[in-house]
């Protein structure tokens, strides 16, 4: 068999990494590893690459930013290229980015199988890009690998017959059950000279940061939560242009570059409370058990809520403050780790690439 692996965005990166290891491990034949280029700093992309060991890619289509249409596009028109030079028995897809949705239209076109990778998530709020990628791919992929039971429901429930849909866990815990002790190791919070306490902070989602309000109203909230808890903020290039637009004052907020996966993993895991508004760090602070407060009105995620230990703030600037109050006091949830959230994911799926498909 000939497998070849799309990835193109920095959360691609710790779920491909499982999955490649795990079909090396069974044979399951020769894999091609192709970035789009979607994600192109070398703090967002090729530090990914080194930290989690995954193979250099065999190609990069180098598409870079530019709007939904174009990226989305100009990703289908180069990938069409090569997958007609490679000829691949199956493609496999991550998560919900815009190269996801658009190798996996091209695909489908030429007549090539794909399987997705964290499929059946649902937000149900068709404003955000990533619904829109979700529910695509999900319609026209052939092999839909789910982390939770809530995947199967909502593919089920979108008509997908039930034996294209494989219940897996949790690929990107894979990668964190790994590499987390390593990543202890790092000491970062010294090395940053941060106290005992203090709150990690990450925010790229459109719906906060491309609205001046609504970005001048979290970082004004994040700056009175920063006079009674360290505040630290890795940010995203998004972010960092739509700050630089702006006239807002931010002393309690410890600005840092985006951070490769290991000191990343160990801000977290050290940290009192992770604000955010990213879908990964939802999944994996309720692995590690850390407090998690999500900037966002819905989640395609959960069981984070329902098992794990996030919450849900929306736009209510009080509950963020009071949620961080309850943390600080002892007064919040401590949750569990949703099953098959158990590092064997990826050997799940390779297990089935090699004998079902
Ligand atoms: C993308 C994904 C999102 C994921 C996020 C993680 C889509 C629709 N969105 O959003 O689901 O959570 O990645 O980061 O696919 N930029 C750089 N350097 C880079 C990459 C981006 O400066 O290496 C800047 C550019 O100004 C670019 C902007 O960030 O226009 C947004 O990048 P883009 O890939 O379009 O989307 P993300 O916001 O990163």
């Amino acid at each position: 068999m000939k497998l070849l692996h799309v990835v193109g965005a920095r959360p691609n990166f710790m779920k491909a990494a499982p999955v490649i290891d795990a079909l090396n491990r069974s044979n399951a034949g020769s894999q091609i590893l192709l970035h789009t280029g979607q994600h192109y700093d070398e703090n967002m992309s090729r530090i990914f690459f080194d930290e989690l060991g995954l193979p250099t890619p065999d190609a990069n289509l180098e598409v870079g930013s530019g709007s939904h249409a174009k990226q989305t596009a100009e990703i289908m028109i180069r990938i069409e290229q090569y997958l007609l030079e490679q000829h691949p028995d199956l493609v496999i897809v991550y998560g919900d980015i815009n190269s996801t949705v658009a190798a996996t239209l091209t695909c489908t076109k030429i007549g090539i199988p794909v399987a997705h990778v964290e499929a059946g998530l649902r937000s149900f709020d068709r404003t955000m890009p990533e619904e829109i990628n979700r529910l695509v791919t999900d319609q026209i992929a052939n092999y839909l690998f789910t982390p939770s039971p809530d995947g199967d429901e909502h593919l089920l429930n979108e008509g997908i017959a039930q034996e294209k849909i494989f219940l897996v866990g949790n690929v990107m815990i894979d990668t964190l059950v790994r590499l987390l002790p390593k990543a202890k190791e790092r000491n970062v919070r010294a090395t940053l000279q941060l106290p005992e306490q203090y709150g990690l902070i990450t925010l790229h989602r459109p719906s906060n940061v491309d609205d001046p309000d609504s970005l001048v109203d979290i970082m004004t909230t994040l700056n009175q939560i920063g006079d009674d808890l360290a505040l630290v903020f890795p940010i995203h290039p998004r972010t960092r242009k739509r700050l630089a637009d702006m006239d807002v004052k931010t002393p309690n907020i410890q600005f840092l570059e985006p951070q490769g996966y290991l000191d990343f993993v160990a801000l977290q895991s050290d940290a009192t409370v992770v604000i955010t508004d990213s879908g990964g760090i939802q999944e994996e602070t309720t692995y590690m058990g850390v407090p998690c407060l999500t900037v966002r009105e819905n989640t395609e995620r959960p069981i984070t809520i329902t098992v794990g230990t996030n919450t849900l703030i929306g736009k209510d600037m009080d509950k963020l403050k009071q949620s961080v109050q309850a943390i600080l006091t002892g007064q919040y949830k401590s949750g569990k780790n949703p099953e098959l959230w158990d590092g064997q994911a990826s050997n799940r799926i390779a297990d089935i690439i090699v004998n079902h498909l």
